[in-house]
């Protein structure tokens, strides 16, 4: 590895891995030393591959590279496509000593992920994710897995990656859409965790809206950071890491309710970060102020404010009812006691509640 980049590691004893950041590292930097055997399967998707694969296959000189090119698309990350990731390693003969790397967002790097921690009982693999989302979230940690059509997500594995390569040049081509969800994530981790962080958002927000390279750099450096903390606190959400859900319960209603992937993840963490911030102001934690804070920085970020029009208080509750962050049938959401520090709670009155849905539904 060169030193145009920032290091940080994951500290989870034998399985601790670092996560190198920086710009252009896809190409010029040399992972072969996280590889142990002599074979690597890189999992990527057919909008990244033109993009990005040649420059990550040029990360493991020395090493026998192949390819699983996925489609493009969370409706994808199912059995069957996982199965041809299976279908692509046992045709290419690839061993349990193969590497696999999951180069794309969120949605490769989940399946690559699960598909690791189950090909011959569990290989190792190698993170390199190019959405803003998968840069700052879901390539630190280890949760992988795919959806049931029943529930997102309900089928996986931990699996931690042995090494996490960000190349913030890589966003260059992100659509501004996706951009924007991935910065509702950096949002998060100000608020759940780091108030000097927030303001420093406040500060240079319309840079990491414009692409910003050193901006971007100390943005997803902060919030993998953050994330890192967190899970080397509590690896598999004993307790802290459910903090990283703030306004995912509220934002996971939103996506049933609008249908998969007509608002993005982070388009409805956003809006129910808000709907969190409000339901901690009702409940006597925040201030009116900070509410109207973290709303402005939400708008500035260019995500939306209130949820889809038409979905009711009542569809917020039927939805956030079969959550799984739900435990012995009590509602488990994350407020926020200050701007800066998140709690996981199921005290939150009913009426409170209520109201908070009152305030952002156009009818109910
Ligand atoms: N494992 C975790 O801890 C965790 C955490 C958060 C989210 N997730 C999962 O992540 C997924 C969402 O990830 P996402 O937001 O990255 O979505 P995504 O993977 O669908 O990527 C978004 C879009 O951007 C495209 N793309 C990727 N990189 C690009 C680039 N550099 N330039 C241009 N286009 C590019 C993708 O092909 C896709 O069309 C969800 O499935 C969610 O469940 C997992
Ligand atoms: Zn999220």
């Amino acid at each position: 590895m060169s030193d145009r980049y920032r290091e940080l590691s994951v500290e989870l004893g034998e399985r601790s891995y670092p996560i190198f950041i920086g710009e252009d590292l896809l190409g010029t930097q040399d992972l072969s030393s996280y590889v142990s055997g002599a074979q690597v399967m890189i999992v990527t998707n057919e909008t990244v591959a033109p993009l990005y694969l040649d420059r990550a296959k040029a990360c493991f000189p020395g090493k026998r590279v192949d390819t699983v090119t996925l489609p493009d698309g969370e409706k994808f990350k199912d059995w069957q496509t996982l199965n041809s990731i299976f279908d692509g390693l046992l045709e290419q003969r690839h061993t349990r000593k193969t590497t696999l790397v999951a180069l794309g967002g969120g949605v490769v790097g989940d399946m690559a992920g699960f598909a690791a921690a189950c090909y011959q009982r569990g290989v190792p693999f190698i993170q390199i994710p190019t959405t803003l989302l998968s840069q700052v979230d879901s390539s630190v940690g280890g949760k992988t897995g795919i959806n049931h059509p029943l529930g997102k997500n309900m089928i996986g594995a931990f699996h931690q990656p042995q090494v996490v390569l960000i190349d913030t040049a890589s966003l260059q081509t992100l659509p501004a859409r996706e951009v924007s969800a991935g910065l509702a994530e950096v949002i998060k981790y100000g608020l759940i965790r780091d108030q000097a962080f927030l303001a420093w958002l406040e500060e240079h927000m319309d840079s990491l809206v414009s692409l910003n390279p050193e901006a971007l750099a100390e943005a997803i450096f902060r919030s993998c950071a953050c994330k890192a903390e967190v899970v080397a606190l509590d690896e598999r959400e004993g307790g802290l890491r459910a903090i990283l859900n703030l306004g995912h319960t509220f934002g996971h209603a939103i996506e049933t309710y609008a249908g998969y992937g007509n608002w993005l993840h982070g388009e409805a963490v956003g809006t129910g970060m808000l709907m969190a911030a409000e339901l901690s102001a009702l409940e006597g934690m925040i201030s009116r102020e900070d509410c109207d804070r973290i709303n402005r920085l939400i708008l500035c970020a260019g995500l939306p404010d209130k949820p889809p029009v038409g979905m009711t208080a009542d569809d917020f509750m039927s939805l956030m009812a079969v959550d799984k962050k739900n435990v012995d049938g009590l509602l488990r959401l994350v407020l926020l006691r200050s701007v800066g520090d998140a709690v996981v709670t199921s005290d939150a009155s009913p009426e409170n509640l209520a109201l908070t849905f009152a305030r952002f539904c156009s009818s109910t």
